[in-house]
């Protein structure tokens, strides 16, 4: 293995004079807990003790990064604790999940994905690295990068879908909008993609569970992300929590070592997820709390996030006794402080508070916010054309639905930050659009959905609303009705309360939860046209609604002003272009499915594997309507023929066909006839977010390359590149049907 860690005369000097404890200490990370006010009821004792415990550790100087520190004049109170607590003041690296924004929320990260468009998401988190690097925040626990194939598993909304590529180019885009430039960029802080690898494969779509991945699946779907990641120069990985194929993530040296540093060439430096190193022993891998600290630091991991009495405080010992090598905790020591060198942090470890205030309030940040709420959502479904709603012809609308009026629910989950007061819900978003053209009556409906389990975040006091203990279900029903049948539209937001997806959110079946299913056919029933505005980050259960309610626009969890953006997309002031970044099952007894999956026996009856129901899915991956038409005309191949190493071009007219002017996201998918492994059906090979104005033409021309075509096979336990014969299709979704074909070698 070549040595990739860099070598600073800084960092040179300091390792030359730290003391053991002092570089075991830059290997650990504990967590902070300001709670916020109201919070602590019930909490556990050991996390209301930490915040001494990590203040004893940093006047020790044994501590080198914290993370869940928000407040900038904590970051600033906790650095000079830090670096006055070693004789080198050696800064600390503040870390946190700035995964959809800090102060300004944006939409969730499938929403984003959504938006198929790399500039939007680089935009996004270059406003969220923005905030917090004002705050003392130096480092984002994000992208997360896993693919995501079963929507059981809550995580799903933390990714970017199912599929390699389109997670390729959303991890690389938000690379560098955290990162900027390059590491140490002004305004920007680490990027830090996780969970390396195969977390989003958990058995059942139980998170944390065991993974069993096969090798072409590691290879060729689950590793292209965070390649991507890392050739957009992110400063470090997370490690992930499970089991993959039998060994732990976070103590496997292969996984760690061999694919990480040998063959994705990462060069900067590896945490384990939260208290993953001390699991091992949980995993009954490691022995102990000491052997766990050994292990995973000899497979590779550099710092340990560790909750609570952190497993790499044991390698002082490790090291006396020769169990773990002093040059690797100096190359673990080494590209931490380099990092921290980077971000100029021995120069400036402070931050301006009232800099940081003027930043978090910046109203530029929540335009940014509502622009990227617009380009994140997706019409599933617009019968008749009911969408976009013409506010002059309006005379009333009812606003029907528990998270119509829900700040906590726009904002969706993994944020802790935000500013509830400013967060437009979709009520007022389109109470505001109307105001002086329609009445708008709001009704609840239906009582809030809820877990059957807490979720773990209600010990910080992050809940959403529930409905009072004195709920009357009928009269809310009756209402709803009442205000529909008096509406000349009925807009019926539903789906999921946030804290119902996301981490530790997993769930057994799709359905929409609660009562909000009767509520649905109740509104429908009084025969008042309805659209359906669904807030989720999971395909729900929609079989019903896709035959019964003519639009159906998906708003996922918009963020800080998802209210305004999702009245700007019903009444047409933009339209929605979003695409899906995972396949839409009919029902939860599809799942996992997507749309990469390879030609089998009996090939007739590919869509009937079910004896009771279709086995296609409701909507197929990258689909998408929006408020005008495209037709794609023949697809054209510049060479019948070429070898291996060649490039074709494709290249395909898209008409607008509409009488508005509309944005396209032309997909290309691959299929390989034959070669060394059976290959998908189809592949996303390429795509193009095109702006077509109304009646107008636009060429849009795609390179199929060796990169393209290259693929890991388990017949060869190696990439390879097959002279073969491939088609093309190219469309707006998966079902693309312009096709052509190509010959290599
Ligand atoms: C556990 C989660 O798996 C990880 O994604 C997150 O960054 C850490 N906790 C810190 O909150």
């Amino acid at each position: 293995m070549t040595d990739t860690t860099e070598r600073t005369a800084l960092v040179d000097d300091l390792l030359a004079r730290m003391t053991t404890k002092q570089k075991v200490g830059q290997l650990i990370q504990y967590f902070y807990f300001s709670l916020p006010e109201g919070a602590g009821e019930g909490i556990d004792p050991f996390i209301s003790r930490q915040p001494q415990a990590v203040e004893t550790a940093l006047a020790e100087g044994s501590v080198g990064s914290l993370l869940f520190v928000t407040d900038p004049a904590e970051t600033n109170r906790l650095q000079k604790l830090a670096i006055e607590g070693n004789e080198h003041g050696i800064p600390l690296l503040f870390g946190f999940d700035v995964i959809h924004g800090l102060r300004t929320i944006f939409p969730v990260p499938i929403a984003l994905a959504a938006s198929w468009d790399a500039d939007t998401i680089e935009r996004a988190q270059t406003v969220a690295a923005r905030e917090a690097r004002a705050v003392g925040i130096h480092w984002a626990f994000a992208p997360m990068v896993d693919i995501a194939r079963d929507p059981r598993w809550g995580r799903i909304i933390e990714g970017a879908g199912e599929d390699p590529l389109l997670g390729s180019v959303v991890a690389g885009a938000q690379v560098r909008g955290f990162q900027g430039e390059e590491l140490g960029a002004s305004e920007h802080i680490v990027a830090g993609p996780k969970h390396f690898a195969g977390y989003g494969a958990a058995l059942g779509g139980r998170d944390y569970d065991e993974v069993d991945l096969s090798d072409q699946e590691f290879w060729n779907t689950y590793l292209p992300p965070f390649k991507a990641a890392i050739d957009a120069g992110a400063g470090n990985i997370m490690s992930a929590y499970m089991d993959l194929n039998g060994v732990p993530a976070s103590g496997n040296h292969w996984l760690l070592t061999e694919v990480l540093r040998d063959a994705l060439g990462f060069e900067g430096f590896v945490v384990t997820d939260a208290n993953a190193a001390k699991d091992l022993e949980t995993h009954h891998f490691a022995a102990d709390a000491a052997d766990a600290a050994v292990r995973a630091l000899n497979a590779g991991v550099d710092m340990e996030m560790g909750i609570f009495q952190p497993a790499f405080a044991n390698l002082i010992e490790a090291i006396d006794d020769g169990r773990v090598d002093t040059a690797r905790v100096d190359e673990a020591v080494r590209r931490i402080l380099v990092v921290k060198e980077k971000l100029g942090l021995f120069e400036q470890p402070y931050v301006d508070e009232a800099d940081a205030r003027r930043v978090l309030a910046d109203p530029a940040h929540r335009d940014e916010a509502q622009r990227a709420a617009e380009r994140s959502a997706v019409l599933l479904r617009n019968e008749g054309g009911i969408l976009p709603l013409d506010p002059d012809s309006l005379g009333s609308v009812a606003v029907i639905g528990p998270l119509a009026t829900s700040q906590r629910d726009t904002l969706g989950p993994w944020v802790f930050d935000f500013d509830l007061g400013e967060t437009v819900t979709i009520a007022e978003g389109i109470a505001t659009r109307l105001a002086g053209k329609a009445s708008v009556v709001v009704e609840q409906g239906v009582a809030e959905p809820k877990r059957t389990f807490p979720s773990m975040f209600e010990q910080f006091g992050d809940t959403s609303p529930s409905a009072p203990a004195d709920f009357d279900a009928d009269a809310a029903l009756d209402r709803a009705v009442r205000a529909a049948t008096d509406a000349d539209v009925a807009i019926v937001v539903l789906g999921e309360q946030q804290d119902m997806i996301g981490e530790n959110a997993s769930r057994s079946d799709l359905s929409l939860p609660g009562d909000q299913q009767r509520l649905l056919e109740a509104v429908v029933a009084t025969g008042t046209r309805v659209v359906l505005v669904l807030m989720n980050g999971r395909p729900l259960d929609i079989r019903w609604a896709a035959e019964n309610v003519p639009g159906i626009l998906d708003v996922w969890y918009p963020g800080t002003r998802g209210g305004s953006a999702v009245a700007s997309l019903l009444f047409g002031d933009t339209a929605p272009a979003g695409k899906l970044p995972f396949t839409w099952p009919r029902t939860v007894g599809q799942v996992p499915i997507h749309h990469a999956i390879t030609r089998s026996h009996a090939p007739q009856n590919q869509d009937k594997r079910y004896w009771n129901e279709e086995s296609t899915p409701l909507f197929p991956f990258g689909h998408g309507l929006g408020y005008t038409s495209f037709e794609y005309a023949e697809v054209r191949v510049d060479a019948e023929r070429v070898g291996l190493d060649g490039t074709v071009t494709v290249s395909v007219d898209v008409a607008n066909t509409g009488d508005r002017d509309g944005v396209e996201v032309v997909q290309l998918y691959l299929h390989q006839r034959f070669g060394t492994s059976s290959r998908p059906l189809r592949q996303l090979a390429a795509f193009e977010r095109v702006e077509i104005a109304a009646g107008q033409t636009e060429t849009v021309a795609f390179r199929i390359g060796p990169d393209e075509r290259r693929y890991w096979s388990a017949a060869t336990r190696d990439w390879v590149l097959d002279a073969t014969v491939f088609d093309v299709w190219v469309g707006g979704d998966a079902n693309a049907q312009a096709h052509a074909e190509f010959t290599v070698g």
